[in-house]
């Protein structure tokens, strides 16, 4: 039984350790990310300015601002320009 604990514990390490940030690459998101500097930078997501507090909220808001674009992120995009701004400047807990 409690084998079977430790196994799943294992492959869980695994799983997250190969995914990082809900599967995103954040290097390619950061050059997705500049398409985004038409309307803002960076300076949205800095502590003292960010509305978000969670990685729900972060994805959703990007989701909603990728309807805006032409062209439009794919849904793979979107997991890097989440998992960019995620490892630069939103610091879930
Ligand atoms: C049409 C202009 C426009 C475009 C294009 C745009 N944004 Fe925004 N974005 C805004 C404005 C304005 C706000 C501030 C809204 C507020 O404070 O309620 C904002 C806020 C945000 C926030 C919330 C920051 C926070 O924590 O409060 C995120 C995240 C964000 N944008 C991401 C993106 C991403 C990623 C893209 C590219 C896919 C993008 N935006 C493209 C205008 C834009």
């Amino acid at each position: 039984m409690s084998r079977w604990v430790r196994i799943g514990g294992v492959l869980l390490a695994i799983a997250v350790s190969a995914c990082g940030s809900a599967g995103g690459d954040a290097v390619k998101g950061e050059q997705l990310h500049r398409a985004c500097f038409g309307c803002h930078g960076t300076e949205l997501y800095t502590p003292d300015r960010a509305k978000i507090r969670t990685s729900a909220e972060l994805r959703k808001a990007v989701i909603e601002w990728n309807d805006r674009m032409n062209p439009k992120f794919t849904k793979e995009e979107i997991d890097d320009v989440v998992a960019y701004l995620e490892r630069d400047f939103y610091r879930f807990p």
